[in-house]
């Protein structure tokens, strides 16, 4: 026979623990990424963002055509001449290095649109570069799609150092000239009435955050004027940026601004 409750017997409510976790979403002081840490998904989403944007994507030695190798650096390079070197009045003496005066495994390709592999790779490192300076992810056809006859052809040329892609810098050809305009570098106002017969843009530079400020956009603005029309070097002045953001102003300043004479800085642009 069951037992009957007595009418003035308490209710029993299961009670549960309940432990508030801590505040769960962070920002990466490195890639600046917001996540959850409570989420296993965003901590592999923030792993692999983390990694690109900090050190490059991965690149197959066979993709692009080197179009230029970095030099060692000045210093080693006397140094390697004659294996000494003076310091105030300590003489040292060093190792001598192997013949090369290149560095190895550092280098920029130049991207065909006809090899598939490396026009994906490129594309892989376009996206990380859009999300960072949040810009439009579909400007890649002027260096990525095989030209038109008689059209003139973009160019996307790749930094890679110790087989990571760590820089990159896209370029369009500007056929009609009156695309050019004069930038006051420290207002952003354009001049009017003045159109520089600018020939190329840069429609993306970038470089990983672990390697910036090494010198590398910089080679890659020399490699631009240099490789971007076949059997042409492009005067600074006339590869034009299109609305730099605020490290691009800095580069820009430092790359090819113009004093005008009223002694304001102008910067070659396009639009
Ligand atoms: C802008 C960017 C490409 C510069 O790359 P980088 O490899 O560091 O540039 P470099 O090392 O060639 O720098 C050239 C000069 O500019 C200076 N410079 C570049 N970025 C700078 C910054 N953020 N702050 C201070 N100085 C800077 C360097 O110190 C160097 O000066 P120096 O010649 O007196 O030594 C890089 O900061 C980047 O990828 N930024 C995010 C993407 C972006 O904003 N792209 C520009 C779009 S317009
Ligand atoms: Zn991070």
């Amino acid at each position: 026979m069951p037992k009957r409750k007595s009418p003035n017997a308490k209710k029993l409510v299961q009670s549960t623990l309940q432990f508030k976790s801590a505040a769960t979403v962070v920002k990466c002081s490195k890639c600046l990424m917001t996540y959850s840490t409570n989420s296993p998904s965003d901590l592999v989403q923030h792993k692999r963002y983390h990694d690109l944007h900090l050190n490059g994507r991965k690149w197959s030695a066979g993709w692009g055509d080197i179009v230029s190798r970095v030099e060692l650096r000045m210093f080693e390079k006397q140094l390697d001449c004659n294996g000494t070197g003076e310091t105030g009045n300590r003489k040292l003496s060093f190792q001598l290095r192997p013949q090369s005066t290149y560095e190895e495994n550092e280098y920029i390709v130049m991207i065909s649109p006809k090899k598939p592999n490396e026009v994906k790779a490129t594309l892989d490192l376009m996206a990380v570069v859009n999300e960072e300076l949040s810009a439009p992810h579909d400007e890649n056809a002027f260096w990525s799609e095989f030209p038109e006859p008689e059209k003139p052809q973009g160019k996307a040329f790749v930094y890679v150092k110790k087989n990571r892609a760590v820089g990159v810098i896209t370029i369009e050809h500007i056929e009609k000239t009156d695309r050019g305009k004069w930038m006051v570098l420290d207002t952003k106002s354009i001049v009017p009435n003045v159109i520089p017969d600018v020939k190329l843009g840069i429609s993306r530079i970038w470089v990983s955050r672990n390697h910036r400020k090494h010198g590398i956009a910089t080679r890659l603005l020399e490699i631009a004027r240099k490789k971007s029309i076949y059997g042409c070097i492009v005067n600074k002045w006339e590869l034009a940026w299109s609305q730099p953001s605020q490290s691009g102003s800095i580069l820009a300043r430092r790359y090819n601004a113009v004093k005008h004479q009223s002694g304001k800085l102008l910067l070659p642009c396009y639009i």
